[in-house]
This record gives C-alpha cells, sequence and structure tokens, in this order.
C-alpha cells in the first residue's frame, strides 16, 4: 500500500492502535474515496494488534502480505476464499455507493471489521461502517441486522438496504462470531510459534543507547 493511504487509514481511525494485555484484535480496515460517479480510491489493510498483516493495494486492487508466517498459517483455499471475499465485498459496496449515494462528490466511506479476543477470554465483535470518518451503521451480532448510529437519510437508506440481505446477515453473524475468532487464534499461534523461532536463531538484541527508547515490535506476542 502506498504510504498516503496508511496516513489516510490512521487518520480516519484514531482509535486505540496498541491493544490492552492479554487482548488481541483482528482488524481490517477498508476506505473508499469517491472523486466523481465513474472515479474511486480504494485501499485497506489487515491488523493483528498493531501488527500490519497485509494490504489492498491502492493502485492495483492486490492483495499483499508482509509477514512469513502469515500464509502457512491457513491453507490455500481458505486464502483464496478470504481473498475473493475481500475482493467482492469491496465490489458490491462501491457499486452500492455508486447506486444509492446521494450526498455530494468528493467523499469518503471506510469499513472497520474484526473481532477481539478479550483477556478474560470473552469474544467481542465489530462491523462498523463511516462516512466522512463518523460511523453510521454498524452490524449487531445477536439479530444478525444491521442498526443506524446516526439519525439521518444516509443511515435510514443503508439500514433498509440491509435489512433484506438476509442471507448476506447470516453469513456475516457466522464469519464474525466463528470465523474471525478461529482465524484469529491461529494468527496468534502461528506469530508466537515465528517468534519463539526467531529468539532461537537471533543473537541479543543490540543494547540501547542511554536515552534511546526500546521498541515493542512484537508486542502481541510476549
Ligand atoms: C473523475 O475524477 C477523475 C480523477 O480525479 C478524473 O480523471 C475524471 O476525469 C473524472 N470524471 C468525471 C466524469 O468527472
Ligand atoms: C470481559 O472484558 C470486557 C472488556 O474488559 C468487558 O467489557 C466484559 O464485560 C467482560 N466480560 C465478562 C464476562 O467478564
Ligand atoms: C456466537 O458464538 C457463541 C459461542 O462462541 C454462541 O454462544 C452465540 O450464540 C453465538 N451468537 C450468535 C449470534 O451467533
Ligand atoms: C426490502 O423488501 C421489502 C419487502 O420485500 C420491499 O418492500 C422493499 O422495497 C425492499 N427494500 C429495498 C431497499 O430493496
Amino acid at each position: 500500500m502506498q504510504p498516503h493511504a496508511i496516513l489516510l487509514l490512521l487518520f480516519f481511525f484514531p482509535g486505540n492502535w496498541a491493544e490492552p494485555e492479554g487482548s488481541y484484535m483482528l482488524k481490517l480496515l477498508h476506505f473508499a474515496t469517491f472523486q466523481n460517479s465513474t472515479s474511486m480510491l480504494v485501499g485497506g489493510v489487515g491488523l493483528l494488534g498493531d501488527m500490519e498483516l497485509g494490504s489492498l493495494d491502492i493502485s492495483t486492487g492486490n492483495i499483499h502480505y508482509y509477514q512469513a508466517w502469515l500464509h502457512p498459517a491457513l491453507p490455500k483455499e481458505d486464502w483464496d476464499v478470504i481473498e475473493s471475499s475481500i475482493k467482492s465485498y469491496v465490489r458490491d459496496f462501491n457499486r452500492l455507493v455508486q447506486m444509492y449515494a446521494m450526498m455530494p462528490y468528493p467523499f469518503v466511506f471506510q469499513t472497520s471489521v474484526g473481532c477481539e479476543l478479550q483477556s478474560n477470554r470473552t469474544v467481542r465483535t465489530f462491523f462498523n461502517i463511516a462516512y466522512e470518518g463518523q460511523n453510521f451503521i454498524r452490524f449487531c451480532l445477536d439479530t444478525g441486522t444491521w442498526e443506524q448510529m446516526q439519525h439521518n437519510q444516509l443511515s435510514a437508506t443503508a439500514e433498509q438496504l440491509m435489512a433484506n440481505a438476509s442471507t448476506l446477515n447470516e453469513v456475516i453473524q457466522v464469519l464474525l462470531n466463528y470465523t474471525c475468532v478461529d482465524v484469529l487464534r491461529l494468527f496468534i499461534r502461528a506469530g508466537k510459534a515465528d517468534l519463539e523461532r526467531q529468539g532461537e536463531l537471533t543473537p541479543a538484541a543490540p543494547r540501547l543507547q542511554p536515552g534511546e527508547e526500546p521498541i515493542e515490535r512484537f508486542q502481541l506476542f510476549k
């Protein structure tokens, strides 16, 4: 992903990037900037805690992976499903926005979807969609429906549209409640194993100069 796309994401998702001890979060962020009725800029990033796992390339639409342990963590068929789901989500999202959005160009939408394994072993999931940096609709796991987060035309239209997508909503319920957490657990295990391997192979970390802060690159896997 190009640096400016990452900056855009950081700008629109300023939330808490460092997760609390013992809590693990898997999160996919997506943004789409609509310049006019035919032109848009789409990008995304996948995160485990604050570690970047991969990104959706803003210019080619391809997915890039950044951690060597990531791909072997799941069978190839699973990656095929994940990649094609991400791509069709992005495609359908763009199509729906271009069909139903009535606001003046340019504008930006973002999606934030994922799950968190909390330190008390409960799971929290989220699927929020934002317009110009403000969440306007979210998926409610228990009911399998979407609920408005703002009282405006956009939220109402989005809720109505999604109310009819009952099959899709059932799929999302399963993806959030089961698949996401299963994948998160596999990633945690694969990431930890990789870190242990590195620990065996690499000599002790270089000593810090006075005043230098240690960089906790693999904070998640302590
Ligand atoms: C849409 O925006 C793109 C990029 O800014 C521009 O190249 C293109 O000419 C625009 N098209 C229309 C129909 O305005
Ligand atoms: C688990 O922890 C989360 C966040 O700390 C909290 O919101 C939730 O209520 C807790 N759940 C249980 C069952 O203790
Ligand atoms: C989510 O999964 C838990 C078990 O992990 C289950 O008890 C709960 O009923 C599920 N909720 C939905 C809405 O599927
Ligand atoms: C949703 O379904 C209802 C009843 O089948 C229909 O009246 C309504 O127009 C549909 N809404 C959309 C946005 O497709």
